[in-house]
């Protein structure tokens, strides 16, 4: 694998301007964004009704992933899943009626007021085996080779240190673990004046 440094963005201001954008996703999840949200953001990419009707509202309202991060599978009965950047935890609690009370799922975020909205609904859904965090991505509150599993949905895209982040996710997944990622990438390079722009990071 190549290995390129990291870019020379502010971290603590892209950290910030990330911030901002899901506390409003959060706080005003029907207000109009450059990304779809909710239960329309679902139905567009291809979240079966079975797996997102049983979800509290206040988690599928302020859904944000890019993709349907299971259409390689669910977590099977018994296991363990991290969702690493887990939002208001639509994907959380879908993972935690797949794995059932046999198995525990931990979704890590750093934004309190998505964790604020994905720990309502989990106690609104009664599941006591899944635990929210709040973390960076590049320092999991986790223990080393817990997770089965460990899927993420449009979060790996916001974070500028990408080997970090990857090192991190190795860490906690067992070996012979699996991780299933929905993210956007790009296929060309992005110029490093581009990379240190914020504002194109959340764009
Ligand atoms: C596009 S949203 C996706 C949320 C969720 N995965 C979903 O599908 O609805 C990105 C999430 O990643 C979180 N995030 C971004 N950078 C992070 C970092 N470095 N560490 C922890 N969380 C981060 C944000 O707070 C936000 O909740």
């Amino acid at each position: 694998m190549t290995q390129t440094n990291p870019p020379q963005v502010d971290v603590d201001q892209l950290r910030l301007a990330v911030g901002d954008i899901y506390r409003g996703v959060a706080e005003q999840p029907d207000a109009e964004y450059h990304f779809h949200t909710g239960q329309a953001a679902l139905d567009h990419l291809g979240y079966p009704r079975s797996l997102t009707e049983p979800l509290p509202r206040s988690a599928a309202d302020a859904f944000a992933g890019v993709a349907y991060v299971f259409e390689p599978g669910l977590p099977d009965t018994g296991q363990r899943v991290i969702d690493i950047g887990s939002g208001a935890g639509a994907d959380a609690l879908m993972a935690a009626r797949a794995v059932g009370g046999d198995g525990a799922v931990i979704g890590v975020d750093m934004n309190e007021q998505m964790l604020a909205r994905a720990r309502a609904a989990a106690d609104e859904a009664r599941l006591d085996h899944l635990d929210f965090r709040q973390g960076l991505i590049e320092q999991l509150p986790v223990d080393d080779e817990w997770a089965d599993v460990v899927i993420s949905n449009g979060v790996l895209n916001l974070v500028p240190d990408k080997l970090t982040a990857y090192r991190e996710l190795h860490r906690v997944t067992r070996p012979g673990g699996r991780l299933q990622i929905s993210d956007i990438c790009v296929e060309q390079e992005v110029p490093e004046e581009a990379k240190r722009d914020i504002d194109l990071w959340g764009a």
